[in-house]
């Protein structure tokens, strides 16, 4: 099962690399489909090999069945067949506050390893970094099925 490698620490990514996946996530967010919160977001996954993949969230008339912009980006990836991650970068509209993924995404996030960088933006741009392992301490994960 793929879930159960090991994932090496990533390097950060290279600035070139950065500016480009914060540029992706605002890109992204162009797309949202948010007509219920109007709150759109967009997010740029990139891959061990230097790829990105971006999504924004995809909401619905069944409120519930809405997708966040982490796990699009995520899904895209997956289904093109990368499973390593170096870093995810988040885009939204909110001037004040950095946008940080809900709890949902973050198990999502950790499902591809626990040491990689997640981008959380300001609408102007400014950032902060945060490991996975900050977002989600203690966290569940494919090897302790093994522990079983
Ligand atoms: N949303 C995301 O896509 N990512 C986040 O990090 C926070 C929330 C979406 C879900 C929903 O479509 C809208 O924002 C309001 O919650």
């Amino acid at each position: 099962m793929e879930g159960d490698r090991q994932h090496p620490a990533p390097a950060a990514p290279p600035t070139e690399h950065l500016q480009l996946l914060l540029r992706r996530s605002r890109e992204a967010k162009s797309c949202a489909y948010c007509p219920y919160s109007r709150f759109p977001v967009g997010a740029a996954l990139l891959t061990a090999s230097g790829e990105i993949f971006s999504g924004c969230n995809v909401e619905n008339a069944c409120y519930s069945l809405g997708v966040c912009a982490e796990r699009t980006a995520i899904q895209k990836a997956i289904s093109e067949g990368h499973t390593s991650f170096r870093a995810m970068a988040i885009a939204s509209d909110m001037g004040d506050t950095f946008v940080v993924p809900c709890g949902a995404c973050r198990q999502v996030m950790r499902e591809f390893g626990t040491d990689w960088d997640v981008y959380l933006t300001k609408a102007d741009g400014s950032y902060i970094v945060k490991r996975l392992e900050e977002l989600l301490p203690l966290s569940f994960g494919p090897e302790d099925l093994k522990k079983v």
